[in-house]
């Protein structure tokens, strides 16, 4: 147990990212007290079950919390908003998940100052995820530390000075592992396509893919670098790079995040 004081956190949308974050935090922290709420109630209670928590069929119920998690999409939030706005006070830290919502609107349709953004990726399910935080003026540095806190139990943290570069790098890191997990399945659909059986080439593409990570996180040379090891000239491998190059694999990338970014700004109203 890494705190003494009982402190309450409401969760405010129950879906796969909220879920996972909420369950890591509960392993790690016996002094939360939760509680859930969705529209439909039924992620709330399974959550609420998992974590030891309580579930909420209104917000009405919630009582008065510390910290309010926003776990729902930034499309669902202004009905949100409407039905939390008369329950907080000015106290109230309000943490929000959703993508692109900037802390100017979030704190105008709150009318509550402390607003932190955090932008986590899936992998935090497993402790190894990259968490973007962001935190407004309001918030004060206990707030700070004990939300910073509750976040490492799920990856690494990067905090931004500047709210907008929250924005630049979701598509990188927030969408990131969507981009790895669809080379995954180009590959692995590949390699069925050729006869080799599902279940091999899940395992062979998976542990590709976790050991070229793991020489990138653990190596001192550059991505380049490490390329470049791979790719002698003449050879397999430089024949393959020489295809992606022509097909513009790098400007399909640079396009592919420009437009991400657009609709997390477009989000953000
Ligand atoms: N998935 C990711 O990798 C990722 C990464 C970073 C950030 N995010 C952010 O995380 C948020 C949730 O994404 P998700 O993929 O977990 O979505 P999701 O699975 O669709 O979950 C959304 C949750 O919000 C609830 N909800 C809907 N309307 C609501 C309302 N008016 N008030 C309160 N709760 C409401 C839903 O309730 P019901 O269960 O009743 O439908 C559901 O539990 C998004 O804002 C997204 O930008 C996601």
């Amino acid at each position: 147990m890494k705190e003494e004081k009982k402190i309450k956190l409401a969760v405010l949308g129950c879906g796969n990212m909220a879920a996972a974050l909420v369950t890591r935090f509960c392993n790690e922290f016996e002094n939360l007290d939760v509680f859930t709420f969705t529209p439909t109630n039924k992620r709330a209670v399974e959550l609420a079950e998992r974590v030891g928590g309580q579930a909420c069929k209104t917000i009405v119920e919630i009582p008065e919390c510390q910290f309010y998690l926003v776990g729902c999409k930034p499309q669902q939030f202004d009905e949100l908003a409407e039905m939390l706005r008369p329950h907080l006070n000015g106290s109230a830290v309000i943490v929000s998940m959703m993508a692109g919502k900037s802390t100017e609107v979030i704190s105008k349709k709150l009318e509550s100052p402390k607003i932190i953004r955090v932008m986590p990726n899936t992998p935090s399910q497993i402790g190894k995820g990259v968490q973007l935080l962001y935190f407004s003026k309001s918030v004060d540095a206990n707030e700070q530390n004990f939300v910073e806190e509750l976040f490492s139990s799920s990856g690494e943290l990067f905090i931004f000075q500047n709210e907008d570069q929250i924005d630049l790098v979701t598509p990188h890191c927030g969408s990131g592992p969507a981009f790895i997990f669809e080379l995954a399945r180009i590959l692995i659909a590949d390699l069925e396509e050729k006869g080799i059986s599902r279940i091999g080439a899940e395992k062979m593409i998976k542990y590709m893919l976790y050991g070229a990570s793991s020489l990138l996180l653990n190596s001192t040379d550059s991505p380049t670098e490490l390329r470049n090891m791979v790719t002698s000239k003449g050879g397999v491998t430089a024949e393959a790079l020489g295809e992606l190059e022509r097909g513009n694999l790098e400007e399909v990338f640079k396009t592919a995040i420009k437009k991400a970014h657009k609709r997390a700004k477009d989000l953000s109203y």
